[in-house]
């Protein structure tokens, strides 16, 4: 923006004159019409700052000149002219949007001291909507490099500078960097810049004030001025702290003010500041945000790993037990034909011997070794029995179970009550027949090891979709927090769990356990 234009629209040439010749003195550059219709249509294309109009026009008075005129621009500042100035008159004209009348004929005083006042007030106006429209476009960027981007594009036309930087502030290490210039030449982001202990920059951070510089040479920063001259055009600078609430977030460098006046006065300080407030809180409220969708993110992946190796454990513990069951069933099957078939072979021989020889060492030889090897193969077959549970095979859960019981109650001294429902008749997926059978395996094992138990109870319970078993005795009872260290418990919520469903134990010490299993079925 160069020189302030006025407009002057009197039907009297001679007023226009007169006006001319008066805001030459301020070097303001002065369009004229006669009417309010070429008025109107100069404001359209010369866009003045300020219009001064006679309120006695013929076809369109000044008051309806003045009503159209800030339809074409609202900032445009008013003042009207009038032969009598009444109070009503005056009233009625400031109504309307006047910003100030002058009486005929013109005097020098008050036309001045109306044009510079104008001069002002037209400042203001496009100073406040120049940080309207920022703001604005600055909202619109959602991230911190698009904001900068808009900056770069709008700041320095914005605030009437030629030059900007805006430099970010870390407390903890006292450190400028720059974020942001329309006229430093990349590193955007990485230069950082030591601040001296000297200079506006330091001043602004330390009093969190604005500095405002109006000649370098003849400033407390002279010393600078030289150096200064070869980046910079004039000799003005404004650096104005970014503040968000109480936090120092950085700082905005202004150089070479574009429009007249030279040298920042109070008025563009204050509107300065007010930009500097938006700026600033944009960039904290971006900063903000980022930091939030970073947190964000890693937490998502972290959760994504997580998941991942949740499954791949799964996958991994379901493969063991798998193959734990299948080498169980090889080893018992080996067991179970190889050894028990060579051992029945024997015992049929050692049959044989013993009915043939009439030798009475011979036979009593024959029955001794017959009688240790039908103990072997009863033996063999316990153990390939307990290894791979045949009875599963051949009996169905049901009668696996039971035989279960029965081997329990019959080689300890205590009592197992046993109820089964739903289980006759249909049989559930092997897996799920397996580790039911382990798990009570695994929970009469741990009740004659530790619980000195007289009474178990085992529910099992098969419903529509679900399987549920309550392993339960009245023996010593344990803190089931500090159990840790076995395998047996671990095993069975393992091999439950990877079957999606869950194990609880219920016990005290002194008050008998519990074991309570729940086990998804799909139909
Ligand atoms: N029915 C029970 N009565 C009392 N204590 C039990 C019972 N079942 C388990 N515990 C306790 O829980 C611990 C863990 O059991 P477990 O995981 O099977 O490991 P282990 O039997 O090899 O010790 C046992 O050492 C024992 O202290
Ligand atoms: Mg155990």
């Amino acid at each position: 923006m160069s020189a302030l234009r006025v407009l002057v629209v009197d039907r009297e040439p001679v007023v226009i004159t007169t006006a001319r010749a008066m805001l030459n003195q301020l070097e303001y550059k002065v369009l004229a019409a006669d009417t309010g219709f070429k008025g109107l249509e100069l404001i359209r294309t010369h866009r003045p700052d300020i219009v001064i109009a006679d309120v006695q026009m013929p076809t369109m008075n000044g008051l309806e000149f003045l009503q159209e005129a800030r339809a074409i621009d609202p900032d445009v500042v008013a003042i009207l002219i009038t032969a009598h100035q009444t109070s009503a008159k005056v009233r009625e004209a400031m109504k309307q949007g006047a910003f100030d009348i002058l009486e005929k004929p013109l005097r020098m005083g008050p036309v001045l001291r109306a044009a510079e006042r104008a001069a002002i007030r037209r400042r203001q106006l496009v100073q406040r909507r120049r940080v309207e429209t920022l703001a604005r476009q600055v909202n619109k960027e959602l991230k911190l490099s698009g904001l900068f981007a808009c900056l770069r594009k709008e700041l320095a036309h914005s605030l009437g500078v030629r030059l900007f930087s805006v430099f970010l502030y870390d407390t903890p290490t006292d450190a400028l960097t720059l974020a942001c210039s329309n006229h430093v030449p990349k590193a955007q982001g990485k230069e950082n810049i030591s601040i001296g202990l000297e200079g506006p920059m330091r001043t602004a951070i330390k009093t969190r004030a604005p500095v405002i510089v109006s000649r370098f040479a003849n400033s407390r920063w002279r010393q600078t001025a030289k150096q200064r001259e070869r980046r910079y055009h004039d000799d003005t600078s404004a650096t104005l702290p970014l503040i968000v609430g109480d936090e120092l977030i950085g700082v905005l460098n202004l150089n070479d003010k574009v429009e007249p006046p030279e040298g920042f006065e109070e008025i563009d300080v204050s509107y300065l500041l007010i930009a500097a407030e938006h700026i600033a809180s944009a960039i904290a409220v971006r900063q903000q945000t980022g930091r939030l969708s970073a947190a964000l993110e890693e937490l998502r992946a972290a959760q994504n790993q997580l998941a991942a190796e949740s499954r791949a454990r799964a996958k991994f513990i379901e493969r063991v037990i798998t193959n734990q069951e299948e080498e169980r069933r090889r080893i018992s099957r080996e067991l179970h034909d190889e050894a028990g078939q060579w051992l029945t072979s024997l015992i049929a021989g050692l049959g044989s011997l013993e009915s043939s020889t009439q030798e009475y060492e011979t036979r009593d030889k024959a029955i001794r070794l017959r009688r240790l090897s039908q103990f072997t193969l009863d033996e063999i077959r316990r153990v390939s029995r307990g290894l791979r549970p045949t009875a599963l095979d051949s009996m169905g859960l049901e009668g696996a179970l039971q035989q279960l019981s029965d081997e329990f109650v019959g080689t300890h001294p205590a009592h197992v009550d046993i109820e089964m429902s739903g289980l006759t008749g249909r049989r559930l997926p092997e897996a799920i027949e397996i580790t039911l059978y382990r798990a009570v395996q695994e929970a009469l094992t741990n009740v004659a090891k530790h619980a000195s138990a007289a009474v178990i109870s085992i529910v099992i319970d098969r419903q529509q979709d679900r399987v549920r078993a309550i392993i339960e005795d009245d023996g010593v009872g344990f803190e089931v927090k500090r159990a840790n260290g076995g395998l047996g418990i671990v095993g069975i919520r393992e091999r439950v769990e990877s079957l999606h469903g869950s194990l609880q134990i219920e016990s005290h010490p002194g008050e008998g356990a519990a074991l309570v299993i729940d086990i998804p079925v799909s139909a």
